[in-house]
């Protein structure tokens, strides 16, 4: 028999990034007994990375702004096959939620009148992030953790999910280790709210923490529920390319909001060469006008470099393929170069990017205030999770909520910037509330103990066979072949090949063997992480063949165009009775008149 320790709780959140605290916070002050289970410390999760600041249309900088180009702006970025009800409910909620984190003692930066200062962004038709220098996310996470504290929630930390416990479809509880001394534990929980973030880790290159594994997307897969839009993945234009330790690292969009130039080995301004025709109207064709829109002149149309991020790092993909690169493989962007616009440039690039400032001395002994960074696209951000119901966050699985990252619906085929953590706090409160909810109205379901006995077994696998690979080596090879063949570009042959080399990783994946024993054991957490790695890697691949066509995050080299009939549905992948990957496609619902108005209106 295997042992274990038992938690209960009405509620438990798996995750303590943005949308997980504030669903705590949210089920919590519905009266009921919330869990959070942190992977890493609390404090410590990957939105503390998120830099440059949360989207809502506060209109504190240009009055003009208001929800319904926020809406507009989300669902064009997006490319339309966004869920037009969680766009709405985002674009209108998102003002509230930032000024509740004001009220809960978040430090803005401030406009000179005393208000939450916002600043530019891509693809975001007014300054509108709400915004700490480039640290917001860290901001965002202190604010959270400052109110949670207060509020009886049982935090558990360093503590892994290794799967979902059901009670027939109904979810009520996970089977988890702690990292330290691997010993087992079970939670009991009415509702389970996922809020684990992204999946950056299945890719070589990327933005995300070690934590990034796809576990929330994942655990909701294997338990049966459906995730979509796994094709859609976000490759940032700019991460750090050298040194090749820290390739990968977010420089964050801030430096293009706040006047930040990109060039090629040319010493050119590439982002001219190429303004897609749904945003020519919006943006501007000479430097000066785009640098008149940096500084706030209401008329002025804003620089190509904040055109959609989908946009911008094909741009530099192409540089970098046509021989235009910077000697690292990536491009040049320079924020430097404002000392011919303002006086004091370097104590301003300081004060406004002072965490991209830190980095790029620290990390590459460059000075930022004198001298161009190097940067290269890096996947960042999955736009596909788990389907949810848009205004409760219930996953196709009942008991089982889902927000933030590793939900999909709001960003459609790409996310704009500032929009996941403003996204966070919207649905985050939404999903905790509405799980609370459940909980109240439904008892604690019952756990088999074959089910907890067959999970333990399976965890320990790794331990039993002998002279196996090491699972770091799979994870390895797992990331260096979704990067180069499920990519920024793909083509129906190379993700075929994908195909093959999963079910290659598979198996080594089911041989790899560890060595020594439960405690505190990286080795054996890697390969826990790989079957979660494997499961999305082969969501996305399958997604992407699936889709043919260009849309947002998803590039083919082989239907380059956007396709009209392919902008009606979302990609579906959920496991059938055998244990295969079945995909399918949903319908997208039509969209009400009301907000057909608002985007005609809105142009
Ligand atoms: O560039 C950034 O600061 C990232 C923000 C985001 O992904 O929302």
């Amino acid at each position: 028999m295997t042992e274990y320790s038992t938690f209960e709780h009405d509620v438990l959140v798996i995750g303590a990034g943005g949308a997980g605290l504030r669903a705590a916070i949210e089920a919590s002050a519905s009266g009921v007994s919330v869990g959070l289970i942190c992977k890493s410390l609390l404090g410590k999760a990957h939105t503390v990375m998120a830099e440059g600041g949360m989207a809502a249309a506060m209109g504190n900088v240009d009055d003009r702004d208001n929800w319904k180009v926020h809406f507009s702006d989300t669902m064009r970025g997006g490319q339309y096959v966004n869920n037009w009800r969680m766009a709405e409910l985002h674009a209108k909620e998102a003002p509230e939620r930032v000024r509740e984190l004001e009220a809960w003692g978040a430090v803005f930066d401030r406009t000179k009148d005393g208000k939450i200062l916002q600043r530019n962004f891509g693809g975001h038709r007014y300054p509108r992030l709400a915004h700490v220098g480039d640290r917001t996310g860290l901001e965002l996470i202190r604010t959270l953790q400052d109110h949670g504290v207060h509020q009886g929630i049982d935090v558990h930390m360093e503590v892994t999910v290794v799967s979902l416990l059901k009670d027939g479809d109904r979810v009520v509880g996970v089977f988890a280790y702690e990292r330290e001394h691997g010993r087992f534990r079970v939670f009991k929980a009415k509702a389970v709210i996922l809020a684990t973030g992204g999946v950056g880790r299945a890719y070589k290159i990327t933005s995300n923490s070690w934590e990034g594994t796809g576990d929330g997307h994942a655990l909701a897969y294997h338990a049966g529920a459906e995730l979509i839009d796994m094709e859609f993945i976000q490759f940032h234009p700019t991460g750090m390319v050298w040194p090749p330790s820290v390739r990968g690292i977010l420089v964050t969009e801030g430096v293009r909001g706040e006047g930040g130039i990109l060039t090629n080995s040319e010493g050119r301004r590439f982002m001219f060469d190429d303004i897609p025709d749904n945003y020519k109207d919006q943006t501007s064709d000479t430097p000066e006008e785009g640098w008149r829109y940096v500084t706030g002149d209401k008329e002025a149309r804003r620089p190509p470099e904040l055109l959609t991020r989908d946009h911008v790092a094909r741009c530099i993909v192409r540089e970098v393929r046509e021989g235009r690169g910077s000697p690292h493989g990536g491009v040049f962007l320079d924020i430097a170069w404002i000392k011919e616009k303002i006086s004091n440039a370097p104590e301003h690039i300081k004060r406004k990017l002072p965490s991209m400032y830190h980095q790029f001395m620290q990390l590459a002994n460059l000075d930022i205030t004198t001298t161009p960074m190097e940067v290269g696209p890096t996947t960042h951000y999955i736009m596909g999770g788990i389907r949810v119901h848009a205004d409760t966050q219930e996953s196709t699985l009942p008991g089982l909520f889902a927000a933030g990252e590793c939900a999909a619906g709001i960003n459609g085929a790409n996310r704009l910037g500032g929009n996941s953590l403003s996204d966070l706090i919207v649905f985050g409160k939404r999903a905790g509330e509405f799980a609370a909810k459940f909980a109240l109205e439904n008892g604690h379901g019952a756990i088999e103990a074959a089910q907890i006995e067959a999970e333990a077994r399976r965890a320990l696998e790794p331990f039993e066979r002998a002279a196996g690979e090491n699972p770091f080596v799979v994870q390895q090879d797992l990331q260096e072949m979704m990067q180069d063949l499920v990519g920024i570009v793909r083509k129906e042959d190379e993700m075929q090949e994908a195909l093959v080399g999963l079910d290659k990783l598979k198996a080594r994946s089911a041989a790899a063997s560890v060595a020594g024993n439960i405690d505190f054991n990286p080795g054996w957490h890697t390969a826990l992480d790989l079957r979660n790695l494997l499961t999305v890697s082969e969501a996305i691949t399958r997604s992407a063949i699936e889709r043919k066509e260009s849309r947002g995050g998803q590039f083919r080299d082989d239907f380059q165009g956007k396709d009209p009939e392919w902008g009606t549905k979302n990609v579906a992948v959920k496991q059938d009775a055998d244990g295969q990957m079945k995909i399918s496609h949903i319908a997208i619902p039509e969209m009400p008149g009301e907000l057909k108005e608002v985007i005609n209106e809105m142009g």
